[in-house]
């Protein structure tokens, strides 16, 4: 979604803004702008902004363009199509302030009719718009007194960057339910939607709450709530540095982020498992035995991939731990007036901790009295702010807008919570060692699926070109199978659909064609005959299979028109290796199709909005 950069300090601002809004384009974006000011002795703004690439914008900037201050903005539009006009810094009408916005005004519309009648004339279509022109009304030579006032009418989402013409090197941001975070440097200060934005000049970051506001010249920052009261914030230090958000030689982010697991996961399992008394250690979840014990039904609110991962947790504590569990798609339960009962533990899963599904319906679920544990992984976010403790997945930045190393590491927190909880209850020592051990095992089964990468790439060139697919699946493979159709829809653009293999027959079936690919995970567990007759039903209909399943399963082999083994292990952990080559596959047919992988059509990273 939209994203944020401001500056200001002596390095050449444009080329910073620039810098960051590349940054930013992972989020996903369909234009872009900035503003630079110069501190000439009269001092002015320079906007550019262009619809499509940040490339584009470049183009646009002229050769001597530059200042000490300014703003930029990638734009994912939602209020007004892709335009220039629509494109952000957006400005008052004496164009000498101008205001950068993420997130939605909702009474936009009764503060366009109230500005008009004062004679105010828009220039877009935007929500944002009305910004610049309110702190315009409120203006009297400080613009932190007027962006305070201004904030008093607006309602919905913001975070928001402006800056004025007269006031050189000053930036005031506020934020309310969408991301702000304030760079501190030596000498030179920043403001941006996302630490990837600044993390190439500072590892020095205050994260804004809602409600704050902050003033910024290159050598001060003041945080101050919207009546004025002064904050006392903490500032933190990042400790990823930048190469944490390079490509590192690989064509793209996604490839990238789908070869890091190995360590992505075992990141995320560090120091967190206690072989001695096989059982997880997980300090974060602020929770006391006592309370863990009186745990008797666990809920998962998450959208996307990570309620896939949310859906997997949830089978395997009712497996293995014996706890009902089910997982809730977050866009469905905050309107469902859920209810929330009190024996029931929530956890509430998401890579960006911003996704404003998952966090509302967190915040419903809290104000019905509900302990709300996050698992997220960017540090500081607002669903880990505002959950009641949890669990850092530690994945490192993942930048392709299709997760991949987001989803196992979210996987690896639910096997340690279900290590913790099932060794709290039924599961004994040398059972818990058999878990422990097949945990610690889990990156170098993912690096032998990682090991069929050219395998997979010719099955991908072979199947590419179909219309239609199902991924089919069962039991703890199933959520699996949803994952695995929604990486190939979402950066392939094919029409995929994941079903339970045993719902089959009860519809989707009557797709079956030689045109229409399956692809199944078959496990070698207790549901192995099953699987293997689903796949014979589809076979009898003239159906290809593509069959991801355990070395040496030589029924599935002859049955398969192509097959993708992963090591036998204890059935279990499938759902890691067995994701690992779907993600391949979707990467590989994207490729081949030629698709922008890492920024597919459509996409946002971060969906801040409802
Ligand atoms: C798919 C994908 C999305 C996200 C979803 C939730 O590859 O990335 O489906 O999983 O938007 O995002 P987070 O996990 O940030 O809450």
């Amino acid at each position: 979604m939209c994203g944020i950069i401001g500056y200001t300090g002596p390095r050449k601002t444009a080329k910073i803004l620039l810098e960051g809004l590349r940054r930013l384009e992972y989020r996903g974006y369909d234009s872009a702008g900035i503003a630079v000011g110069r501190e000439n002795a009269e001092p002015r703004l320079e906007i550019i902004k262009s619809v499509g690439k940040i490339v584009e914008l470049a183009k646009k900037m002229p050769e001597d363009i530059d200042g000490s201050w300014g703003i930029g903005h990638t734009r994912w539009a939602t209020h007004g199509g892709v335009t220039e006009a629509n494109a952000h810094p957006h400005t008052d009408m004496s164009g000498k302030i101008v205001v950068v916005h993420n997130g939605i005004i909702e009474n936009h519309k009764t503060l366009r009719t109230m500005l008009g009648k004062k004679g105010v004339v828009f220039k877009s279509e935007t929500d944002t718009e009305v910004i610049p022109h309110l702190i315009a009304s409120y203006y009297e030579g400080d613009l932190l007194k007027a962006v305070l006032a201004a904030l008093q009418h607006l309602e919905g989402t913001y975070g928001i960057a402006c800056i004025h013409a007269n006031e050189p090197g000053r930036i005031v941001g506020a934020r309310n339910g969408s991301p702000l975070i304030v760079g501190v440097g030596n000498d030179e200060m920043f403001l941006a939607s996302d630490i990837t934005a600044m993390v190439a000049y500072t590892n020095r970051v205050i994260y804004l709450n809602d409600g704050e506001v902050v003033d910024i010249t290159r050598d001060s920052y003041t945080i101050t709530d919207r009546h004025s009261n002064m904050l006392d914030k903490q500032v933190d230090e990042i400790t990823w540095e930048l190469g944490a958000i390079e490509k590192s030689g690989f064509m793209h982010y996604m490839e990238k982020e789908i070869f890091e697991q190995p360590d992505s996961i075992a990141r995320a399992m560090s120091g967190r498992i206690d072989e001695e008394n096989a059982t997880a250690k997980l300090g974060g979840l602020n929770l006391s035995r006592r309370q863990l014990a009186d745990v008797h039904r666990v809920r998962i609110i998450a959208a996307g991939t990570s309620w896939h991962a949310g859906m997997t947790g949830s089978y395997l504590l009712e497996q293995a731990a014996r706890i009902p569990a089910q997982a809730e798609l977050a866009s469905e339960l905050r309107y469902r007036n859920p209810v929330v009962e009190n024996d029931s533990l929530w956890f509430v899963v998401s890579q960006s901790g911003e996704t404003a599904d998952s966090l509302y319906a967190m915040r419903e679920v809290q104000r019905k009295g509900a302990t709300v544990l996050g698992i997220c992984n960017v540090v500081g976010s607002t669903i880990a702010r505002e959950s009641d403790g949890g669990v850092y997945v530690h994945s490192g930045p993942e930048i392709a807008v299709a997760s991949t190393k987001a989803f196992t590491s979210q996987l690896t927190a639910f096997y340690l919570f279900t290590l913790l909880m099932a060794r709290m209850r039924d599961m004994s020592r040398e059972e818990g060692q058999k878990f422990t051990r097949s945990l610690l095992a889990v990156p170098e089964m993912v690096r032998d699926a990682l090991a069929q990468r050219d395998h997979i790439q010719a099955i991908a060139k072979k199947y590419c070109r179909a219309k239609d697919f199902l991924y089919l699946g069962r039991g703890i493979l199933y959520p699996i199978a949803l994952e695995g159709a929604l990486k190939l829809k979402e950066i392939s653009y094919i029409h995929a659909e994941g079903y339970s293999a045993g719902e089959m027959k009860h519809g989707p079936i009557a797709l079956i064609s030689p045109e229409v690919p399956s692809v199944f995970l078959v496990s070698d567990d207790y549901l192995h005959e099953k699987t293997i007759s689903n796949i014979r039903e589809i076979k009898a209909r003239g159906g290809p299979i593509i069959a991801v399943g355990v070395e040496g399963d030589t029924e599935a082999m002859a049955l398969a028109d192509d097959f993708i083994a992963v090591p036998k292990a204890d059935p279990r952990f499938y759902p890691f290796s067995m994701v690992v080559p779907l993600q391949l596959f979707a990467y590989f047919c994207a490729l081949e199709l030629g698709r922008d992988v890492d920024q597919p059509r459509n996409l946002a990273k971060s969906v801040t909005v409802e």
